[in-house]
């Protein structure tokens, strides 16, 4: 007999999923995040035949320009930074439905000539009414945007059309201002209408955490307290801060990546099987996995922060944080953050989390490293089994997309001697077909209204109750004059009191 699971999506996954007749309003124009960011992957939706035809832009910003000038800015950035070729009839066509509104935030002219601008294209685009608004503005501007689309009817759509907004972390720098945040977005626009883009979760590796996990035999019976000693969650950077002083100071590594990135990683890794893979079922799961994530009660002993001293990178002279611009010389904020962390459940009961993330550190990676418990008796003389470690399971988020399983073999020979070898799975090797930036995907699922791969506000205020009290704790010790981030050399995997803090465990970092 057949048994069919009403909440299971039905639709063939073999046809491409188009977006249906709708344009996208883009607040922040001139920043980094839409040049580098959203307007490739808005050209790159269009090369691939995402977009429908009539697709419309409409870049909001304080500059005096033209639509052209607006065009101009586009397709510079589309130049540089797109991810699949450039051809000119694509850029054409979607080239015609840009255009640029001039005016500041608060300017309720500039708001009425917005939507007469989308009316327009309602009518010469067929958009139908369906527009998303795009906040790639810092939060501090989110109310007042808000606010603006509301009293200007831009937040409401007609019947059977749709209106949707986009917002960008940081959601807020702790519990009390996510949550004020969130209920200034609530007064606008519907729960379902709200998108928060959390870009690791339109990886390509990120998602393929679920099919690994839930699509096979092999990992999920070995995927508990039983059989893993400690999971490693790595977010290292080999970059400084570059020129974003300005959001990064007192922010930090802590609530720029593991507010967000690794806890929602951890949440896809740690989480338990959802009934199927829709929003309701995806979060209810990342939700209850994030409820139950506790602090150990030592926080100086199981935490590290630190901060990235002058020195060599990549063979050239670099700046200490300190002397970067724009920042302060007596700044306290963490450039390298660790973590340890808890899963209150009986799969995971004792099995230690770690996260860490940084700048400046030895190279370019994202890893999730599930290490094994070693096994409960080898029949083998002691010196057989020396070079073999923990067998480990290591998902490459980038670079190098892929998978790797670390498990002991015999080393050829008439002695019975025991090493550790890899085996590899490489995206390169396998498949075909290059992955689609984050972006495309996350951009994509925004106009089709897919809601599973953004965080809802539970989940981000969830996440803000695990780190709060660890923020709380290292302000203390700057109030206190007792301790500053502990520096560390570039190049370094970060300060020593990092890896004290698995030493006290009895354990190591990966150096990936
Ligand atoms: C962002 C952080 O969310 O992610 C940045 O704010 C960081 O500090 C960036 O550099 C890294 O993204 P990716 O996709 O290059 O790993």
């Amino acid at each position: 007999m057949t048994w069919v699971n009403p909440l299971r999506d039905e639709q063939d996954r073999r046809l491409p999923r188009i977006a249906g007749p709708c344009g996208m309003v883009l607040f922040g124009v001139t920043g980094d995040l839409s040049r580098k960011k959203v307007m490739p992957a808005i050209y790159d939706l269009a090369n691939r035949g995402l977009l429908p035809p009539g697709f419309s832009l409409v870049g909001f910003a304080r500059r005096d320009w033209a639509d052209q000038d607006f065009a101009q800015i586009v397709h510079d950035s589309v130049r540089e930074y797109a991810r699949t070729e450039f051809r000119e009839e694509v850029w054409k066509q979607l080239a015609e439905g840009f255009r640029f509104v001039s005016g500041n935030f608060d300017d309720d002219l500039a708001f009425d000539n917005l939507r007469r601008t989308i009316e327009e294209l309602d009518q010469v685009r067929g958009t139908g009414g369906n527009h998303a608004f795009y906040l790639a503005i810092p939060p501090g501007f989110f109310g007042t945007v808000a606010g603006q689309l509301k009293e200007h009817g831009l937040a409401e759509a007609g019947t059977g059309a749709w209106r949707r907004v986009v917002v960008e972390k940081p959601f807020g720098h702790d519990l009390e201002s996510a949550r004020q945040l969130n209920a200034t977005l609530d007064t606008v626009f519907e729960p379902e209408s709200i998108f928060r883009i959390d870009h690791y979760l339109g990886k390509e590796t990120v998602q393929n955490i679920l099919a690994m996990r839930f699509a096979n035999t092999m990992f999920e019976p070995l995927w508990n307290a039983n059989y893993v000693d400690h999971v490693q969650i790595t977010m290292a950077e080999d970059v400084g801060i570059g020129g974003r002083a300005g959001y990064y100071d007192g922010i930090g590594a802590a609530r720029d990546v593991i507010q967000n990135h690794l806890l929602q990683l951890m949440s896809l890794v740690a989480m338990e099987e959802p009934s199927s893979f829709d929003a309701a079922s995806l979060r209810v799961e990342k939700q209850k996995l994030l409820g139950s994530v506790v602090l150990p009660e030592r926080l100086d002993l199981t935490t590290a922060r630190g901060q990235y001293a002058a020195g060599w990178a990549g063979g050239e002279k670099v700046r200490g944080f300190l002397e970067e611009d724009g920042i302060a010389t007596t700044s306290t904020t963490d450039t390298f953050a660790a973590v340890t962390l808890h899963i209150d459940n009986r799969r995971w009961a004792g099995v230690p989390f770690y996260l860490r993330t940084g700048k400046r550190l030895g190279r370019r990676v994202t890893e999730v490293a599930v290490v094994f418990k070693r096994a409960p008796h080898q029949p083998f003389s002691a010196n057989a089994t020396e070079a073999l470690t923990h067998n480990t399971l290591v998902i490459r988020v980038q670079p190098d997309e892929g998978m790797t399983i670390r498990f002991g073999s015999k080393v050829p020979g008439t002695a019975m001697e025991i090493r550790d070898v890899n085996m590899d799975f490489a995206y390169g090797g396998s498949f075909t077909e290059s992955s689609p930036e984050a972006y495309e995907r996350l951009i994509l699922d925004v106009l089709l209204g897919d809601p599973p791969l953004f965080p809802r506000h539970e989940e981000v205020e969830l996440s803000w109750k695990i780190l709060d009290p660890v923020l709380e704790h290292w302000t203390k010790q700057d109030a206190a004059g007792r301790a500053r981030p502990e520096t560390y050399p570039p190049g370094t995997w970060g300060p020593a009191s990092a890896d004290t803090v698995l030493a006290r465990d009895g354990r190591v970092w990966r150096r990936p």
